[in-house]
């Protein structure tokens, strides 16, 4: 069973599978070397010589694999060891009928990755001179590359450093490939209801009915053996009967016909399929083969899957709408697109949606994300003009870095709404290092909406208010608020939520409260909230409203009302309304309290309103909070000097070589820190007292004795650690009670050495990490260090890659931030030489996958241009699995 990464989407939209070649690919690919032009003979010459790799295994030293589609071996490509084993030769070949449609680099790409992966640096291809589009090939992909000519040909060598650039060009094929790919999914002309149900009240008949009755423009097929007809539309027995092409089918039969039903869908020419059924992998292990072989025979189909398990799609279409959900209710049509993983939460989204009012531009229930994910729908949300918000439900993430990368390019144009569920894995596994201990459950979720700028809620309720604001009203341009009210209990309270929500309230100027003096009364407060006091008009708000949206001192307004006798809330919503056309450019929201909420939207002017003044502050906290993060610098990864990958690289094959999991010895974190230019405090370890007084001689005292150990975690606890150890005599009998201490602790078998260093004096100490999270990957940790570093828990996190500003934030994300900058009148610390250790450690990471946990702690940060120097370090490695 092929994997889904075995699979490439192609500029068409199309989908071509990689995978090792076989056995019985020998003629295949000797076909395709043959009608290679003769410009390619270099690169046939050198894949003809690779041998085919046994069934499904890719060789160690080299691999040569095959590109698939729709069953016929359209590309092949290869590399090969050499140099080292940091440098392969590499060849690609495609058949002419397939050129320009992207395999090549989808095959090159694929190459790459394996061979980043198996640790090699630089892939080396030679051609003829006239083998242009092999090297535009290169050029598109966006690799750093040099040329030589070399005995006639071209020598092309590729850095595998996947650089920015490499980054975004992949990031635009995909997004190219990604919306071709869902054409049919969005745009059908013939829609099919596999399973269309004459049973009232089955959900086969509730799909049926709900796209019959939803508008949609194009033609809809029932399928059903078993009846004639179905709501009085005739019915076909099969997909392959109706005299028509379909282009998306909707299975709704029990999971065990799924997979004929899709065969004949895809043969009739379906090429999206949205799979409500359940019984697939949410059931186990039996219903997971079942939804890999469906995903399989979709891919070779070329076709999209959305679910299975999924309550179905509704999007809004050019003269009309598609919904095929069963959904008892929608929301109105909007400008809203949703996404949910659950379908009960999902039915619950649209029902909070439906109940404010807040329509929707699509919504698609994703399943059990066989095939379609989040990440394809932020691609095609992106483009979708009758989109501005996007929401997500989320419960897993699939690829959480291409998440990360495209919700920051999706963001800057839309803003993206989440609430994600669970927990990642970070914080339940044992944590053996400091960083890994300090690794709360939800870390990893938040750096990563917070560095892909992604606006997280809490409860589907406040996803719903959020969504409101931001699709009916434009961003502040700062946190400055207004709050006007006709009572100051609750302009207090509403204050009081501004504040915790990251707002402010600044008093008016004078000019603007020479203006309101004029037209409220004298026991009106002018402060910020202006109480209005109960006898405000509907004309008073108006009026006060209108000041305070001409005001430039004033980013956003909020409109409190609770109902005095006689004032009715729908004359105060009125005057609001009147006071906001044409749309002002700042955000007015208003809360109605103790009273039934009023129509507050005319036309296409929505005022968002809500049931409390906390649920209005907290939407205009999200938005400000956006606003801000849109005017932030986006970050750059710098290029960073004196970094040797190939040093690092063997260091790493070695200590690999002791087992798949294992933590490095003093003097290989001491060369791998080096490689990356971080400074690791000099030191020596010891095996006896005897060594350790002449170390400590050597290294002239005082110094510190330390333990070495992989095992033992807190070293101060188990007496483990000597500092200002004043002489040589002083030092072997550290060394004998760290020995002693072991031993009574029963740990001595833990006892790998003894560090003997220089005492450093003075410095902040902090702390600077990495774990590895299971599904998000490395994440960098940053705070107070030393003995402290749990005690206090000041510790923040990234998701790695860091960029420079991601670097700064994750430094001024922490209390220890104050004592670098230079806390009460103490000179400020080399903060840039710890945005560099941190970008360092990123790119350590970057190069050395196979990192899982490192500590450096604590590094001490001495005052300006003085450097930071890690001084305790401990590093492990695992094989990636
Ligand atoms: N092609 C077309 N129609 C077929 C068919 C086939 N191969 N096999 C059966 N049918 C028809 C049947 O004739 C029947 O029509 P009828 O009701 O008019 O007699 C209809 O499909 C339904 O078949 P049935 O066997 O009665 O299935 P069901 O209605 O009991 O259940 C599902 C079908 C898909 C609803 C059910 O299997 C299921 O998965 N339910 C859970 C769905 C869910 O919760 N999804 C996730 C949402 S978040």
């Amino acid at each position: 069973m092929r994997s889904a990464t075995d699979f490439a989407l192609l500029r068409d939209g199309g989908q071509v599978l990689l995978r090792g070649s076989e056995p019985a690919d020998g003629d295949a690919i000797a076909r395709l070397l043959a009608s290679a032009s003769p410009a390619d003979h270099v690169s046939s010459a050198l894949m003809g010589s690779m041998p085919l790799e046994p069934a499904g295994e890719g060789a160690a030293d080299g691999r040569l694999l095959v590109a698939e589609l729709h069953g016929v071996v359209v590309a092949a490509g290869m590399y090969r060891r050499v140099d080292e084993a940091l440098t392969a030769e590499a060849a690609v070949a495609v058949a002419e009928a397939q050129r320009g449609n992207g395999v090549g680099t989808v095959m090159l790409e694929r190459l790459v990755q394996d061979a980043r992966r198996a640790g090699i640096l630089r892939l080396r291809s030679r051609m003829q001179p006239q083998t242009a589009g092999v090297q535009a090939l290169l050029g598109d992909l966006g690799f750093p590359y040099t040329q030589s000519l070399v005995h006639g040909a071209v020598e092309v060598e590729i850095d595998l450093d996947p650089g920015p650039e490499y980054l975004v060009r992949a990031d635009e094929r995909r997004h190219v490939a990604a919306v071709a790919s869902l054409q049919s999914l969005f745009h059908p002309r013939a829609v099919a209801v596999v399973g269309a149900s004459r049973r009232a009240g089955s959900i086969g008949e509730a799909v049926f009915s709900n796209l019959l009755q939803g508008g949609f423009a194009g033609r809809i097929y029932p399928v059903n053996p078993a009846a004639p007809s179905v709501l009085d539309v005739a019915a076909y027995p099969s997909v392959g009967a109706i005299p028509d092409t379909i282009d998306l089918a909707l299975l709704v039969v029990p999971a065990a016909k799924v997979f004929d039903a899709a065969r004949d869908s895809l043969q009739a020419g379906a090429r999206a399929l949205v799979v409500i059924s359940a019984g697939f992998a949410e059931t186990g292990d039996e219903g997971r083969h079942l939804q890999d072989a469906l995903l399989a025979l979709c891919r070779s189909y070329g076709a999209r899957l959305v679910g299975p398990n999924s309550l179905g799609i509704f999007a809004v279409l050019d003269g009309g709408a598609i919904n095929a959900t069963f959904a008892p209710m929608l929301p109105p049509p909007g400008v809203v697109a949703m996404s949910s993983q659950s379908g009960a939460l999902g039915v619950a989204i649209l029902e909070h949606a439906r109940a404010r009012g807040l329509g929707v531009s699509a919504f698609v229930s994703v399943g059990n994300k066989a095939d379609l994910s989040s990440n394809d729908l932020l691609e095609y949300w992106e483009e979708d003009p009758a989109t501005r918000v996007i929401v997500l439900y989320l419960e897993s993430f699939g690829n959480p870095r291409r998440f990360a990368r495209i919700a920051r390019r999706v963001g800057l144009r839309k803003p993206i709404l989440a609430v994600k569920s669970g927990r990642s894995a970070a914080g339940r596994r044992a944590a053996a290092s400091h960083t890994a201990a300090l690794a709360g459950s939800d870390v990893a979720v938040e750096a990563l909406f917070r560095q892909a700028g992604v606006t997280r809620a809490d409860t589907l309720q406040e996803l719903c208010e959020v969504a409101t604001l931001f699709a009916y009203q434009p961003l502040p341009a700062g946190s400055r608020v207004a709050v006007m009210t006709n009572a100051g209990g609750i302009g207090i309270l509403c204050a009081d939520a501004c504040e915790a929500n990251g707002l402010e309230l600044p008093s008016l100027s004078t000019a603007t409260r020479a203006v309101l003096a004029a037209m409220l009364p004298r026991e009106a407060s002018l402060n910020n909230p202006i109480d209005m006091v109960g006898s405000a008009t509907g004309s008073t708000y108006s009026a006060v409203l209108r000041v305070l949206i001409a005001d430039p001192d004033i980013d956003a307004v909020i409109v409190l009302f609770t109902p005095p006798r006689m004032r009715s809330a729908q004359e105060v919503a009125d005057a609001v309304l009147e006071a906001c056309d044409p749309a002002p450019h700042k955000p007015v929201v208003t809360c109605f309290v103790g009273c039934p909420m009023p129509e507050t939207r005319h036309g296409s002017l929505v005022i968002p309103s809500y049931a409390f003044p906390e649920s209005a502050a907290r939407a205009l906290g999200q938005a400000a909070a956006r606003a801000a993060w849109l005017r932030a610098p986006a970050g750059s990864i710098p290029p960073l000097p004196e970094i040797d990958r190939s040093i690092a690289r063997r260091c790493v094959a070695a200590a690999l070589a002791r087992g798949d999991r294992t933590w490095l010895g003093a003097e290989e974190i001491e060369t791998l820190l080096h490689a990356y230019g971080v400074a690791l405090l000099a030191g020596q370890v010891v095996h006896s007292a005897a060594e350790a007084a002449a170390a400590c001689a050597r290294a002239g005292e005082p110094v510190a004795v330390k333990l070495v150990s992989s095992t033992v975690l807190h070293k101060s606890d188990a007496g483990g650690v000597h500092l200002n150890v004043a002489s040589p005599t002083a030092a072997a009998a550290a060394y004998d009670a760290i020995a002693a201490s072991l031993a009574e602790r029963g740990l001595s078998q833990g006892m790998e050495g003894v560090l003997v260093q220089p005492m450093v004096a003075g410095g902040v100490e902090c702390l600077v990490g990495v774990v590895r999270d299971p599904i998000f990957g490395p994440l960098i940790a940053f705070g107070a260090g030393g003995v402290n570093a749990e005690v206090f828990n000041d510790v923040a996190f990234r998701l790695h890659p860091l960029t420079d500003v991601a670097a700064s934030e994750l430094i001024d994300g922490v209390k220890v931030a104050r004592l670098l900058r230079g806390y009460r009148g103490a000179p400020a610390a080399d903060v840039a030489a710890v945005q560099d250790l941190l970008l360092r450690v990123s790119r350590l990471v970057e190069d050395v996958p196979e990192i899982v946990e490192l500590d450096l702690n604590p590094v001490l940060v001495r005052t300006e241009r003085r450097g930071a120097v890690a001084v305790d370090a401990r590093i492990c490695l695992a094989r990636e699995g």
